[in-house]
């Protein structure tokens, strides 16, 4: 359920949800400049969709169409699965309180460069999610995965009462010849659980994935990466 999974399906944020995620993340209207907790060390930060970044994401996800298409399930043609329906999908998973997207912007300039967000969230006694991302074409290689990856994790595993989630656990499925994918959740902590075939069915064909999580225990023990 790694990135495009989760880019692909999603609403504006509800207002106790929005609350809860813009406080911790950035939400519309969030001034960074007072609180700065949504920045990350690669310079991003995580800010819930709206409307007003529709051009910006439909045009890095047109932009990136080629290398993001081995990795996202197909959503009709091209132009559903990387055009306006796709931003669509993304505001529709907002509103939802399975879902919280994110999209990643860089703090120089607030451009939109990739997209994190936290999928399929059961509460309960699972508290339990799937994280996916992708970041687009021009900003790979720049470290705005991982820290867009980071913040998004600690938004999951952040107490309710401190504006998180408040979730025990996250889990990504990647299929295996994701090399950069497997490098970035390695690198933010998250350890291989398991490997199952043809888990999901990726740019047309049921894939092998192999299946990452990482639960709060392991984020909050020191030391800290
Ligand atoms: C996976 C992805 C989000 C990584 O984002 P990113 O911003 O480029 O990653 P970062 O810059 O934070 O990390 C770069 C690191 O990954 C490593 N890396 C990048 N591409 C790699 C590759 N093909 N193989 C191995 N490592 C790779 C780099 O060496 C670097 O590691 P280093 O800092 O130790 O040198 C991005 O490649 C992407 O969007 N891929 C397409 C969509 C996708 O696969 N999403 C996940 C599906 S599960």
């Amino acid at each position: 359920m790694c990135s495009a999974y989760s880019a692909i399906v999603g609403r504006p944020s509800d207002q106790t949800a929005g609350t809860l995620r813009t406080s911790l993340v950035g939400g519309a209207g969030y001034d960074r400049s007072m609180d700065d907790p949504g920045s990350t060390e690669a310079g991003v930060y995580l800010r819930t969709p709206t409307e007003t970044d529709r051009e910006g994401f439909v045009a890095l996800r047109r932009a990136s169409a080629v290398s993001l298409a081995p990795w996202e399930p197909r959503a009709g043609d091209a132009e559903e699965q990387f055009g306006d329906q796709s931003f669509d999908r993304l505001l529709d998973r907002g509103e939802s309180e399975a879902d919280a997207p994110f999209l990643i912007h860089r703090t120089s300039d607030d451009e939109i460069v990739g997209y994190v967000g936290l999928g399929q969230i059961f509460r309960g006694p699972f508290r339990s999610c799937y994280i996916g991302y992708w970041i687009g074409d021009p900003y790979v290689g720049r470290g705005y995965g991982t820290s867009a990856a980071r913040a998004c994790l600690q938004t999951a595993f952040a107490p309710e009462s401190e504006g998180g989630l408040g979730l025990h656990r996250v889990e990504a499925g990647i299929i295996p010849t994701n090399h950069a994918s497997i490098a970035l959740v390695r690198r933010v902590g998250m350890r291989k659980e398991g490997y199952s075939p043809r888990y999901l069915e990726i740019n047309g064909e049921w894939q092998d994935h192999e299946r990452w999580a990482i639960t709060v225990e392991d984020w909050d023990a020191p030391p800290r990466r």
